[in-house]
Formats: C-alpha cells, structure tokens, sequence
C-alpha cells in the first residue's frame, strides 16, 4: 500500500492528514496558531507559525501511524488564498503576512484602477481589482513600508511558503497563483502586463505549476526532522477552495459546494473561463488541469461563529471539555430549539468587510432587531442565519451567470452541522449533501499528490476511486418561505447602511 500527506495551512490552523491510497486516514494532526489584528480591518499571521505547525504535524502523522517512511510517496499542500509573505536574500520571512482577509487596501485598489481600466484587468485576471488579494497588498507594502519593499527578494503564497520550506524550491500553481491577480487566469502564466503595469519583477515570483504537477523533493534536513524520505515528493497542490473541490469530488461541470470555513465559499466547476462582468464571484484556475471555477466568499461566515463563541460563550468551551465533546456541538443543539428567523433577529456577516455580492472593505458586522426577548441561543441561532443568507446571495449569482449546479455538497467546519446543511438546502431550495471522508483540502491535496506520483492517473479518476456520499439534506418547504422574507430585510439592510458604514469607517477611535 503506498500513503500520500495532505497539509492543509489554514487560517484558524494547520491540519495534516496521511491516508493510505484509497483515502482511508492513517493518522492526522493539527497545530492552532494566532491572527494578529493591528488595526480594525487588518489582519496578520507570521509565516514561521506556519511551518512550526506544518513541520511538527508532519512528524506527528509519520510517528503516529507507524506507517513505513518508504511507503509514504507524495505530499500536497493547500492553504488559506492571497496572503502576502516576502523574503529577504536569504529566504528569511522579511515581516509578517497580510492574509487574505485583511482590508487595508482601499486606495491601493483605487490606484490599480487608474493604471489600468477595470475591463482590462478583468479581462486578464479574470477578476476586478480586490482589497484582499495579494497584488494591492504588495502596493501597500511598497507605499508605506519601502525598506522593507526594498529587501524583498521573493514573493510567495502561504502554501507556497510551506513549499519553499520543504523544498528549497520558489514556485506555485495555477489556483493559488489565480488569486494574487498577477496571473493570466484564462491563459495559466504570469501577465506580463500586469507585472509592467504594477512594476513588479517576474524573478519575484515563483515557477507556475498546474497543481498535480511535481514541483520538488523533501530537503534532507526536513526529511531529517519530520521522519520521511527524501524520495516524497511535493507537487504543486492547490489554494484551500480548489483543493476543497478535489477532495469533496467537485471536479465536473455540474456540481458544486459551498464550504464553511473561517470564510463561506459557494464554488461551481466550469470546463470554460466564464466571468461575472460586475466582478462579485471569483473565476480561478482549478486544480484540475485545463479547467476552471467561479466562487463567491463570504468574509467571516465560520468566522462570525468563532468570534462570538470566544467572546460570549467561555462557559460552553468549559463545559464541552468537560463532557469531552466539540463545543460547536453543544452550540448546533442550542441554536436547533429556536427557530428559522430567530424571533425577528437578523445578523449581516460583515466582521471583516465583504466580498460577495457588495465588495466593500468598509461594511461591518450588524445586529438588527435585538429586543429583550432575545437570549443567545438566538444570537448563535441569527449568525449561522446571516452567514447563510450571503451564501444564498453567492449561489444566486452563480445562477444569474447560467451556471447549472445539479449537486450541491456542504463541506468545511459548518458543513458538518446538520442545522446549518438544513438552512443553506432551504435557502438554496436544493439537496445539500456531504461525503464520507471530511478532510476536504487535506485529501484533495494529497489527491494530487497521488495524481503527480502516478498513483492515480488523473484526478477525475482519483475522485470516483476515493470519494463517496454521506448524507442528503433536503429542503422544507414551510422554512424556505420564512427565510425568504428574512432574506429580503437582510439584502435591503446592506443597502439602508452602505453610506453609514464609509462613514463610521472614517471616524476615529
Ligand atoms: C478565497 C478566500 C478564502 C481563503 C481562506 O478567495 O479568500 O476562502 O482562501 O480560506
């Protein structure tokens, strides 16, 4: 039996997951590590947390299962999209990394657009300038930190850190590389003008692999300290939503999933370029070689839950350890006894900005309609409702660019709350399903990796091998009409409060 490693580098944590060739676990580990938010809007991590926790779960998988070194063949990395990590010289992390959620950007974007007609720039990168993506974070960084800027000698995706890490190799791959909007996404190469345009200097910029593509072997002091060979070789993998998409098997037109991660992702594969001319959902390379995606991001959907569990719900997390259960479980039983609506509660996911459908760097979160009726059960309850109400806005324009989705999956942290698989098949008015094995990007990077190593022969082939159906959400008709009419407060809510929030966001304090 041969063993392949996913390394998923995400922004809560780092999993990884060694599974054998049919994808069944052998064993899997996972380091947390923290977000730094300097400023309100901003958001960091250092890229050495990173490869601590990638290094260290990398040794965990291999101690742990016993599984022989000679057997394990192949790794694929995915992680968190768009973040900034620039190196010196030496290979040295010259600051910390500007993730893709951070929304500094404003007037960096606003430049980009008069160096070049939006048209233009959607045309090559197939998307409009954005806040989060990695080019405007590299005109920030040069604007207001220049003797940093002038140290850089290397720019990498935070995956592609990781690979730098294990390798010794500057390289990255078409989905990651798709969403620094310095590639030319229907052509899968850099832009050469996009990099005159911005003035940015191709030998930055790492080698292009698509992402089954073998981009190196382990370095002999990481095979040293992490207990493989120096054989595993390290292919190109794949942003966290297209590894997502491998490994819940959406690699066919036709099928999509929506994850529900730190951010909400509803992704659609597609065989064409195909580009949403207002520029709300994403067109990336997918992993799959030759063939693309759309997806629309919602900024803080798991988010939104995790910073109200650790602000308001300390005394859940000490009950949970108590009764050695996930505290999200004791949270999804306390949001099921109220219902759809949550008493006239509606929460605008807007903790970090938004992306999809109102690209606003200055929106922020809203509670609308607290009353003194209201307990928390109905906060948690109004969070996953608000989260699903923008997941719904992304599916829709994917419906509006004709994009026929015939499968849905539900995959990522909030995939795996039936309560919350319940609100998106209502909002969607479609079966919500999921798959067995829920390592999402972990497996489909190390799906990848099989795929590069010549275990599989290609990753459609790999998918109908490894990936089967769980469960099947069906939607209920009576909720579905109730959330409609909530649904329609909450798309008028962001319209009522659009001025407001560009004015609370120039106000001191
Ligand atoms: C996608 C995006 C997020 C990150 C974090 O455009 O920004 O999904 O990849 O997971």
């Amino acid at each position: 039996m041969k063993y392949l490693i996913g390394v998923d580098v995400g922004t809560s944590a780092t999993k990884t997951v060694l599974f054998d060739e049919d994808g069944a676990v052998a064993a899997s580990a996972s380091r947390e590590y923290p977000l730094y938010q300097p400023e309100n809007g901003w958001a960091e991590q250092r890229p050495e947390d990173w490869r601590d926790a990638v290094l260290a779960t990398l040794k965990e998988v291999t101690d742990r299962s016993g599984v022989p070194a000679g057997d394990i063949k192949g790794i694929g990395i995915s992680g968190q999209m768009h973040g900034l990590v620039m190196l010196d010289g030496k290979g040295e992390v010259i600051r910390p990394s500007i993730i893709w959620c951070d929304q500094r950007t404003g007037r960096e974007v606003e430049d980009m657009l008069e160096i070049m007609p939006r048209e233009r720039w959607i045309e090559i990168t197939a998307n409009p300038p954005l806040t989060g993506w990695t080019a405007a974070k590299i005109l920030w960084v040069r604007k207001h930190e220049p003797e940093n800027y002038s140290r850089c000698r290397h720019i990498l995706l935070p995956k592609d850190y990781i690979r730098y890490v294990l390798t010794g190799e500057f390289a990255t791959e078409v989905s990651d590389a798709s969403g620094m909007q310095l590639l030319d996404v229907p052509g899968r190469c850099w832009s050469k003008e996009v990099l005159k345009a911005l003035d940015i200097d191709e030998s930055m910029l790492g080698k292009v692999y698509e992402s089954c593509q073998v981009t190196g072997t382990l370095l002999e002091q990481v095979a040293g300290k992490t207990g493989l060979t120096v054989d595993v070789k390290v292919v190109g993998g794949a942003g966290d939503n297209a590894a997502a998409a491998v490994g819940t098997g959406i690699v066919k037109d036709g099928t999509a999933f929506t994850t529900i991660g730190t951010s909400g992702v509803v992704f659609a594969h597609t065989s064409k370029v195909s580009i949403d001319p207002k520029g709300r959902v994403h067109t990336c390379c997918c992993a799959v070689p030759g063939a693309w995606h759309i997806m629309g991001v919602t900024q803080g959907a798991g988010l939104s839950l995790k910073w109200f569990k650790d602000q308001f719900c300390q005394d859940y997390v000490a009950q949970a350890q108590a009764m050695g259960c996930d505290v999200y479980d004791l949270i999804n039983k306390d949001v099921a006894e109220i219902g759809p609506g949550s008493s006239r509660l509606v929460y605008l996911p807007y903790l970090m900005g938004e992306r999809t459908p109102h690209l606003d760097p200055d929106c922020r979160g809203v509670f609308f309609g607290l009353s003194a009726i209201h307990t928390r059960k109905h906060l948690l309850r109004a969070v996953m409702e608000g989260v699903s109400y923008s997941l719904c806005d992304c599916n829709e324009i994917l419906k509006e660019m004709g994009v026929e989705v015939t499968q849905m999956m539900a995959c990522g942290g909030g995939g795996k709350s039936p309560v919350w698989r319940q609100m998106l098949a209502d909002l969607y008015n479609c079966t919500v399903k999921t798959v067995e094995m829920d390592e999402g990007p972990a497996l489909g990077a190390a799906i990848l990796a099989g795929v590069g190593c010549g275990i599989y022969p290609d990753v459609e082939t790999a998918c109908s091998r490894i990936i089967r159906e769980k469960s099947s959400t069906e939607p209920v008709k009576e909720e579905a009409e109730v959330y409609a009419g909530y649904h329609r407060i909450y798309q008028n809510l962001y319209r009522s409060l659009k001025d407001d929030f560009k004015a609370l966001a120039g106000m001191k304090g």
